[in-house]
């Protein structure tokens, strides 16, 4: 279990998040390291998994997609191996991932994990996304510059550098310690010794980004097939003026779709978009009844959280009062108003069982919640 020591989380949000990079001194008292660089080795290996080696010799960098079968062509110099999404396969690395409870679920994107041998680092650069940066096994000098411009370089392929920065801070970060390092503040880690180190990124889409995805789902769904109209239309003194009104009624055709229930849905299928579930194949998932859940329960059989399973919770007004709505891998589940707060517990839980059903107040609202939480995809039965 991982416990982040931030005092006054309110007082971080309000201070730092998105504004300024901040060094926290142990956030995690007697660190362990949720993994290995075996083990981490043995990730970058696997066809799935999005890994690369950045490394750098005699002053020519150079950056190797994984996945690799063999580590010694590319491991060469100063070098560190980078692996994304690591909560997704490591238990022990979604614990950590999961002790940044204080920012809302839906910004979470992924945890990264890295290992450096000595001098090893992926130069100075900047990012577009919020991130925390834990320190592991060893230690590394950070440094982070000032939120201004900085000239870009591209001195391997698709690895994004900057040729430098006049750093605001310029630490060493031991074991348990973490830098926050807000958006566009350029930075550079350096390994003192081989190290391991733990990056929590938030995402953040762009407009563009957002808008990709809407048009996705209204295809898929088949939804927005309102034509333009315009009974009213008078003659004009020029044939190729669009009038200021036309371009005012193509804008509403906008807005009715953005403030359409439809948008939210979007929203909530957008953001609990796994890796396993395809967006809009989410209904092919397997379908337990009621009795089968209550016979593996009875059986012993616990239903575990998949590691990559996203939840996201809206509240909606339904018949005039609020409800909330909760989505597991792009479904949606609905419980009654007073389960709300039973369904949060099981949500928070990465394991269901017989142990754990018995502190549940009502056995069979738990087997029920259970059997929404195993058809919509995010837990499953440990046969
Ligand atoms: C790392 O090398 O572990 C972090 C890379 C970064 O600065 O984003
Ligand atoms: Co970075």
């Amino acid at each position: 279990m991982y416990k982040l020591n931030i005092p006054n989380k309110q007082h971080f949000l309000t201070e730092y998040w998105q504004k300024k990079p901040l060094v926290i001194r142990k956030a995690f008292s007697d660190f362990v390291d949720p993994l290995d660089e075996h083990e981490l080795a043995g990730l970058a290996q696997e066809e799935e998994v999005d890994s690369r080696i950045i490394s750098k010799k005699q002053g020519k960098w150079s950056n190797s997609p994984g996945p690799f079968s063999d580590f010694t062509p590319y491991c060469i110099g100063d070098w560190s191996l980078l692996v994304q999404s690591v909560d997704h396969y490591i238990p022990d690395a979604k614990m950590l991932l999961d002790s940044f409870d204080f920012i809302p679920n839906w910004r979470v994107d992924d945890l990264m994990v890295s290992y450096s041998e000595a001098n090893g680092g992926v130069g100075p650069h900047v990012d577009q996304y919020d991130v925390f940066i834990i320190q592991g096994r060893g230690s590394r000098r950070w440094q982070v510059g000032a939120n201004k411009h900085h000239d870009s370089i591209q001195p391997a392929k698709n690895l994004k550098q900057i040729t430098g920065f006049d750093p605001i801070i310029d630490e060493v970060l031991e074991p348990g310690d973490l830098i926050y390092i807000p958006p566009g503040f350029p930075h550079n880690g350096v390994a003192i010794t081989s190290c391991l180190n733990y990056s929590v990124g938030f995402r953040a889409p762009t407009q563009r980004e957002l808008l990709d995805g809407f048009v996705d789902y209204a295809q898929a769904k088949n939804l927005f097939n309102l034509r333009y109209s315009d009974p009213d239309l008078t003659l004009r003194d020029s044939r190729f003026e669009i009038k200021p009104s036309e371009i005012e009624k193509l804008k509403n055709m906008f807005n009715q779709m953005i403030n359409s229930v439809h948008f939210d849905d979007f929203i909530a299928t957008y953001f609990t978009e796994t890796k396993d579930v395809d967006m809009y194949e989410a209904d092919l998932t397997e379908n337990y009844s009621l009795n089968e859940i209550v016979n593996l329960l009875d059986s012993g059989v616990s239903f575990e959280r998949k590691l990559d399973t996203k939840v996201i919770q809206q509240k909606v007004r339904l018949n005039n009062k609020y409800q909330m709505v909760t989505w597991i891998n792009q479904h949606r589940i609905n419980v009654e108003s007073e389960h709300e707060s039973m369904l949060f517990k099981m949500l928070n839980s990465s394991v269901l069982d017989k142990q754990t059903k018995i502190n549940y107040a009502d056995g069979l609202i738990f087997n029920q919640i259970l059997a929404k939480l195993v058809n919509a995809g995010g837990w499953f039965p440990d046969i």
